[in-house]
């Protein structure tokens, strides 16, 4: 699968990273002369959590990370580094993110630049199917919203299996298709939402199935929490034109935003998702679980 094809989902937008850095950096993507840096990564957080209840969500499942500054931890279809960042600012841990999307990842070096975190964090296009990384490399794997991109469900656990340590943890926030409805036909989505714009970008499967793959894997679940109601309510209360920024945030420009980074469309989109989770098709999973020793 060539990164190009499938990164079409995703950082429509040309030249998304000079527009981002023209957004917020004093001089040509972001290669400030001053020693500190501009920006902390927490000023980044009204916008690149791309995923379901953003930032809340990255912190929630942090909750069961345990890693410390000699601690290496892989995001897998890290987009433009939002959680990488709140990990490697919050733990002081090395953050490998990796991500189909040429353009989102130069995005997310240059966010890390502008908040000091580039030292910390590394990032590497490649195709989660496929990792580019040795056997038993990383302490823990995180990933949050990108399966659902993936239709070799068993290859991208595999992938992600090998390249932990065993012993070490595999932590994802993902969508699933409702396991309570067993016809395939019912399941079918309301399209475009965040994801997907066609049937064919869209490979929801049921939990079950999941779980079955790194049970054979020889992964040992840990955690597995139901956030379906939570993140029905938080799109009930979502407006995709403004999110709410804490006191301490820098006042950014309004054009970083969703709709910049997953497209045009984005209200839809959302409005599509929440729709989705009112009619019961979608469930949405907080896990943890282990790789055997
Ligand atoms: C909804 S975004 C989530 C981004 C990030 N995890 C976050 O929560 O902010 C899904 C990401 O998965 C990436 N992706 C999709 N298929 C992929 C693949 N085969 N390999 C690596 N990344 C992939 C997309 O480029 C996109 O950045």
């Amino acid at each position: 699968m060539s990164t190009k094809t499938q990164s079409g989902q995703y950082g429509g937008r040309k030249n998304l990273t000079a527009y981002v850095a023209s957004l917020l950096a004093p001089s040509p993507l972001g290669t400030t002369n001053t020693e500190t840096p501009t920006y902390t990564a927490q000023d980044f957080s009204t916008f690149d959590h791309l995923h379901s209840r953003g930032r809340a969500a990255t912190q929630e499942l942090c909750e069961f990370l345990s890693a410390h500054p000699g601690s290496n931890l892989l995001d897998v279809g890290c987009g433009i580094g939002g959680p990488a960042r709140f990990i490697a600012e919050r733990f002081v841990c090395n953050v490998h993110g990796i991500d189909i999307t040429e353009e989102y990842c130069h995005t997310a070096e240059l966010l890390n630049r502008l908040c000091g975190l580039d030292k910390r964090i590394k990032i590497t296009p490649g195709n989660a199917l496929s990792l580019p990384y040795p056997d038993k490399n990383f302490d823990i794997v995180w990933s949050q919203h990108t399966s659902m991109n993936i239709p070799d469900k068993h290859t991208f656990y595999s992938e992600i299996h090998r390249v932990l340590k065993p012993g070490g943890m595999f932590l994802f926030h993902d969508i699933f298709s409702n396991e309570n409805i067993p016809n395939e036909e019912d399941r079918a989505l309301l399209l475009p939402v965040p994801w997907a714009t066609k049937p064919e970008h869209n490979h929801l499967v049921q939990g079950e199935i999941v779980r079955d793959i790194l049970g054979g894997l020889g992964f040992h679940r840990e955690i597995w929490n139901d956030l379906t109601a939570e993140t029905h309510l938080w799109f009930h209360n979502y407006n995709a034109n403004w999110t709410p920024k804490d006191p301490e945030q820098k006042s950014l420009p309004k054009e970083l935003g969703p709709k910049l980074f997953i497209g045009d469309d984005f209200k839809l989109r959302a409005q599509n998702l929440k729709q989705n989770l009112a009619d019961k098709k979608l469930t949405v999973i907080q896990a943890v679980f282990q790789r055997a020793q």
